[in-house]
């Protein structure tokens, strides 16, 4: 696959996130490339801190939102706000991709006596982005929608006791073809200049 460097500025521009889909599954060949664009995210000197669960069962999406709005009753407005909105987008899709932290890079400052932890989080972090980032964009250019998700990180224990999974979810991608008509818009951007500042002597 190639793409001109025009082509992925128009990609990255014209992104919009999805948040109602169609009842279509996503065929597993495109699940295929949109996985292998996130192990192909940044690695730290070759460590790469991620790892993935992907649900493609209406069962247990529906479950996962379930247990999301429930949280969310217990949670401060504004929080159950914002947490109600998650778990919708959430039961809307018909594949979920769990980003979890691997904690490699951690183990690995660990074995070299520990120090710098927080730079190692904080690396991992930014890793598990990139990886994320990369699977939103090649997503949008194989035509398949999504969302990125991080509030589902407040239900981690209980996601985690539905997957039987001990891992430190970090984030979830939703993905799914979008619903005519409700391909959602992007939020305005603060002129370049008002953000950047250019250090030259
Ligand atoms: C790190 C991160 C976490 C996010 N978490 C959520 C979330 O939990 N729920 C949600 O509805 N949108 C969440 N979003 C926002 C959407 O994924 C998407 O980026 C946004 O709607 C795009 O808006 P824009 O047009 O301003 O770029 C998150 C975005 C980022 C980058």
């Amino acid at each position: 696959m190639t793409i001109a460097r025009k082509d992925i500025l128009t990609l990255i521009k014209q992104h919009v996130a999805i948040r109602q889909y169609q009842d279509r599954p996503v065929p597993r060949e495109i699940l295929d490339k949109i996985l292998d664009a996130g192990i192909w995210g940044p690695s730290v000197h070759g460590i790469q801190p991620w790892r993935f669960s992907v649900v493609t069962s209406a069962n247990i999406i529906k479950r996962l939102s379930q247990v999301m709005k429930q949280k969310s009753q217990k949670m401060h407005a504004g929080y159950n706000m914002v947490l109600r909105f998650s778990a919708e987008t959430i039961s809307n899709a018909p594949v979920l991709i769990l980003i979890y932290n691997n904690q490699d890079l951690q183990k690995f400052m660990k074995r070299m006596g520990g120090a710098y932890l927080r730079c190692a989080r904080i690396s991992e972090m930014q890793a598990l982005a990139g990886s994320i980032q990369n699977m939103v964009l090649a997503a949008d250019f194989l035509g398949v929608g999504s969302c990125w998700l991080t509030l589902p990180v407040f239900c981690r224990k209980e996601i985690n006791k539905m997957l039987k999974d001990r891992g430190e979810l970090a984030g979830v991608l939703t993905l799914g073809y979008a619903t005519a008509g409700r391909a959602g818009t992007r939020s305005k951007r603060r002129a370049v200049k008002s953000m950047v500042k250019f250090v030259e002597e």
